[in-house]
């Protein structure tokens, strides 16, 4: 994968002066079916996570409050997405390096994946994923 397949996508925003709504559907705004929800939070500001990449997960993230960077690399290049508002998501398919950073406080970052939870899904020396890819195996 490379970093031409990621992508911002806008959600609905249904706006009403009661407060606005947003929602997201597997296979419709998320390009892929839904196996696993987390989210992070109490992230101290500035914090930064997730150094890794998935060998098969795909995932997609939303900033529901507060603002953080997401950081993409394919190996060759790298990307910063700044996620800071409710109804845009980042689709980052598996096989691309990515972290997580400048957390703003109280921000809240909600993540669809599509697989479980697997150990074995990470990567996580990039010089390991470096190698992996040169040798097109993710
Ligand atoms: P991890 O994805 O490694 O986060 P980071 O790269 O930001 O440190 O997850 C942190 C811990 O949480 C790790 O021990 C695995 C566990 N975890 C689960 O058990 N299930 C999950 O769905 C996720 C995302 C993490």
């Amino acid at each position: 994968m490379t970093l031409e397949e990621v992508r911002i996508i806008e959600l609905p925003k249904i706006m009403d002066a009661r407060g606005n709504l947003s929602f997201v559907e597997q296979m419709n705004h998320i390009p892929f079916e839904i196996k696993r929800t987390y989210w992070i939070y109490d992230v101290p500001g500035g914090e930064a996570r997730g150094g890794h990449a998935f060998r098969q997960n795909k995932e997609f993230i939303i900033a529901l409050s507060g603002s953080f960077d997401v950081v993409v690399d394919d190996g060759d290049r790298q990307q910063t997405f700044q996620l800071n508002r409710s109804y845009y998501g980042l689709y980052i398919p598996n096989g691309l390096w990515r972290s997580i950073e400048n957390f703003s406080t109280n921000s809240l970052a909600l993540e669809f994946g599509s697989i479980n939870y697997d150990g074995n899904d990470y990567i996580r020396d990039y010089d390991d994923f470096l190698k992996l890819k040169r040798d097109g195996q993710i």
